[in-house]
């Protein structure tokens, strides 16, 4: 549950916006260096809120690209073709001709690296007046809210993510995506990294030391089962963790800027604004190997 409320903050206000994740940010300008005092509450409210946005930020490439190396490393995506100029950074673009919204299943993000992203910093530069929000859900709560008999069945199971599968929605690879006009980003030749791997089901969170279910699309089976076998079991899962009782969503506007916890949430880029136009930047920080 959110605690947002329970913490004193000083210099930046936290205003949530749901029971089960999300708060807005008062106070913080993301444009400008964060000085020791405010990102170390920034970091607490990202930890305890898992989502968190800033409104009304003059933001640009560079100073968005700063913004993140607050953070960590950034974490570069495996397929996706940056930004010409900014290798960090690739866009989310969705024109009004274009039939589908890049993001639209539940996942975590880069869940098929050996060491996924821990955060995303998305920045939104235009977007419809309504629709488009981004739905997050809180993986500590679907971990919690499962039966003390399924906790100990997963606790010692592994999933496999895979980062270019058939199982995508649209039944294609990312090349065969992008060849067939369902693809929404341009593609590149990958990154010499792995893009199929194995992680815990339920993870410990490196910081906060809470445990959480982990899980999303990209995960195909169950390590040493096969996937006739490990289907039911994801999609409960899936379905259990994605209950609106542990969903919160950030309606978008020009001026947002968004970070999020990929190691305890999923996400899901609403198709809800047919027609319509909606560009963000997005950047993602290294994480660690999942246990
Ligand atoms: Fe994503």
């Amino acid at each position: 549950m959110n605690a947002a409320s329970e913490t004193a903050y000083k210099r930046i206000t936290v205003s949530p916006i749901a029971g089960s994740l999300g708060a807005e940010i008062g106070g913080v300008d993301c444009t400008k260096p964060l000085d020791d005092e405010v990102f170390a509450e920034v970091h607490h409210a990202w930890l305890e809120n898992i989502v968190i946005y800033f409104r009304n930020q003059d933001m640009n490439p560079e100073k968005q690209i700063a913004f993140a190396k607050q953070w960590g490393d950034v974490h570069l995506h495996a397929f996706n073709r940056p930004v010409d100029g900014y290798p960090e950074i690739t866009q989310i673009r969705k024109t009004p001709d274009m039939p589908r919204v890049s993001g639209n299943a539940w996942h975590t993000d880069q869940h098929y690296r050996d060491k996924p992203a821990k955060m995303t910093i998305l920045f939104c530069y235009e977007c419809p007046e309504y629709g488009g929000d981004t739905q997050f859900a809180n993986l500590y709560d679907a971990y919690n809210g499962l039966s003390d008999g399924m906790k100990r069945d997963i606790a010692s199971l592994f999933g496999v993510a895979n980062g270019d599968s058939r199982k995508h929605q649209s039944g294609y690879t990312r090349a065969e995506r992008e060849a067939a006009g369902f693809g929404t980003i341009k593609q590149m030749k990958p990154l010499a990294v792995n893009t199929i791997a194995s992680h815990p089901l339920v993870r410990t969170h490196p910081e906060t030391k809470r445990k959480a279910l982990y899980i999303g699309k990209h995960m195909e089976c169950i390590e040493g089962w096969t996937e006739e076998e490990s289907y039911p079991l994801l999609q409960f899962l899936l379905r259990h963790a994605t209950k609106p009782d542990y969903i919160g969503r950030i309606r978008w506007k020009p001026g947002t800027l968004t970070i999020w916890d990929n190691r305890c949430a999923l996400h899901y880029a609403t198709d809800d604004y047919p027609g319509q136009y909606r560009r963000l930047h997005k950047i993602m920080v290294q994480g660690d190997k999942p246990f």
